[in-house]
C-alpha cells in the first residue's frame, strides 16, 4: 500500500493520518484529530462544523441555523451564494462528493479560483480519494465520474448555480428549501427577566446617539429577513488591510485577489475568504474591489451554542459565557466583530449581561 498522510481540512496543523499504520493506530489518530485541539485551544474540527470550501485551506466553519431559511441569505459563511438552492447544490455536488472536482469542469473551477494552485488542490484530492479507494485503481484521471446524480449545466466554471458544471434536479432543491423554510426556530429559554429583555431590545435597536448599541445597523430583528448584502471585511475586522499579503492577482477574472491578512488580534479570521468569497457574484456592490466579508447569521437559538462567529473563534463554557465574551469591550478594536456597548471604555459587566439577556430573548418576544 502506498504511504500517504491525510492532511485534514480542519483548523491548525496536524501531523496527518498514515495509511501505512495499523487500523488501530489510524483510528486513534483520526479520533485525536476529530476531538483534539490546536495550540490555541480551539478544536481542529468543532462539533457541528464543516469545511465546505475546496480551497486547500483548513477552515471548518459552523453550520448556520437550518430552520426559517426563508429569513436567511446569502449562504455559505462568505455569502458567496445568494440563493439557498445554489448553496444546497454546491453541498450536493461538491462538498459531499469531491470526486466532481476531478472532472474537467471541476478542475476548471479550481483553476478559476486558485490559478495554477488549483492543479495542486486537485492532485491532493485525487491522492486522498485513490488511497481511500473511493476512486478505483483502474480509473484513469481523465475518466473520473462523480457519484452524485446531477445534470450538466454547460455553465462557465465558478457560476454560483453550478460551480463544477453540475446541477441536481431543480424540484428536489425546491422541495428541500420548502421544508427548511417552514421549520420553526426553537423557543427562547424560559424564565428570562422581562425588564432586561425590554432594555436589551432597546440597546439592540437604538442608534448610539439615542443610547443604544445600533446592532440593527447590520442585523435585523429576528423575525425579519436578514439583509442580503455582504459588508467589506474591514468593517468586521478593522486591522484587515494593515498587513495584507497578496498571493494571486485575479483582477482579470473580476473577482478579488487571493490575499491574506497578517494583522490584528486574530489573523485567522479571514481564512474562509482567502480563496472563495462573494466577489464571484459581484459583492460588495457598495465597495467594489474590497474583499467581501461574512454573511450575517440569523440571531436565533443562540442559547443552543457556546462558540460564536462563523469559525467559533469567540466562545466560552456556556452560551452566556460565550456571548459575554463576544460582547466584552476588553476584546478590543483589533478583534473580529468589535461591536460593544456602550463603547470600548465600558467596564460594567451588568451591561454586557443585559445584552446577553436581550440577544437570547428577542426571538421569544418577537414570535
Ligand atoms: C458592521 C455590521 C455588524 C454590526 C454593527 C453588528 N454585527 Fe453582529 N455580526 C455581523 C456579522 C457579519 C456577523 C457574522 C460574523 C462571522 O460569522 O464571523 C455577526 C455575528 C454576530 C453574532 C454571532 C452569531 C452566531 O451565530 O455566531 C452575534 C451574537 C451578533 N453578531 C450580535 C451583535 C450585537 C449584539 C451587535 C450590537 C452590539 C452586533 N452584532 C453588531 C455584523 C454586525
Amino acid at each position: 500500500m502506498t504511504r500517504w498522510a491525510l492532511q485534514p481540512s480542519g483548523r491548525g496543523s496536524f501531523a496527518g493520518i498514515k495509511s501505512s499504520d495499523s487500523i488501530a493506530d489510524q483510528t486513534a489518530a483520526a479520533r485525536e484529530y476529530l476531538t483534539g485541539m490546536t495550540a490555541e485551544g480551539l478544536r481542529h474540527y468543532p462539533i457541528s462544523s464543516f469545511d465546505a470550501t475546496p480551497d486547500g485551506i483548513g477552515n471548518a466553519t459552523y453550520f448556520p441555523p437550518f430552520f426559517r431559511t426563508d429569513l436567511a441569505a446569502p449562504w455559505g459563511s462568505s455569502g458567496a451564494f445568494e440563493k439557498l438552492d445554489d448553496f444546497n447544490n454546491l453541498v450536493y455536488t461538491v462538498a459531499l462528493d469531491p470526486t466532481s472536482l476531478l472532472t474537467k469542469d471541476g478542475r476548471a473551477f479550481l483553476n478559476f479560483l486558485a490559478g495554477p494552485v488549483g492543479d495542486e488542490i486537485a492532485e491532493r484530492y485525487e491522492t486522498v480519494l485513490r488511497a481511500t479507494h473511493i476512486i478505483p485503481d483502474a480509473t484513469t484521471s481523465d475518466a473520473i465520474k462523480p457519484f452524485v446524480t446531477a445534470n450538466a449545466t454547460g455553465m462557465a466554471a465558478g457560476s454560483p448555480t453550478g460551480p463544477v458544471g453540475l446541477r441536481v434536479d431543480e424540484s428536489k432543491l425546491q422541495a428541500l428549501r420548502a421544508y427548511t423554510d417552514q421549520l420553526q426556530s426553537p423557543a427562547a429559554p424560559a424564565g428570562l427577566n422581562p425588564e432586561k429583555v425590554a432594555l436589551g431590545e432597546q440597546i439592540f435597536m437604538m442608534p448610539r446617539a439615542a443610547g443604544g448599541a445600533n446592532c440593527i445597523a447590520c442585523h435585523t430583528a429576528p423575525d425579519k429577513a436578514v439583509e442580503s448584502f455582504v459588508r467589506p471585511l474591514e468593517q468586521l475586522y478593522r486591522p484587515y488591510s494593515n498587513n495584507l499579503l497578496t498571493l494571486l492577482d485575479r483582477s482579470d477574472k473580476g473577482i478579488t485577489n487571493i490575499q491574506k491578512t497578517l494583522a490584528g488580534a486574530d489573523p485567522n479570521y479571514d481564512l474562509s475568504l482567502v480563496v472563495l468569497d462573494s466577489s464571484i457574484r459581484g459583492e460588495p456592490v457598495s465597495a467594489p474591489g474590497s474583499k467581501p466579508g461574512y454573511a450575517k447569521p440569523l440571531l436565533l437559538d443562540l442559547n443552543a451554542k457556546d462558540d460564536f462567529l462563523h469559525d467559533g473563534s469567540v466562545g466560552g463554557a456556556t452560551a452566556a459565557a460565550g456571548l459575554n465574551k463576544l460582547l466584552d469591550p476588553a476584546r478590543g478594536t483589533e478583534s473580529p466583530h468589535p461591536f460593544y456597548f456602550p463603547g470600548l471604555s465600558a467596564t460594567g459587566e451588568l451591561q454586557v449581561g443585559r445584552i446577553w439577556a436581550m440577544v437570547m430573548a428577542v426571538p421569544g418576544v418577537k414570535r
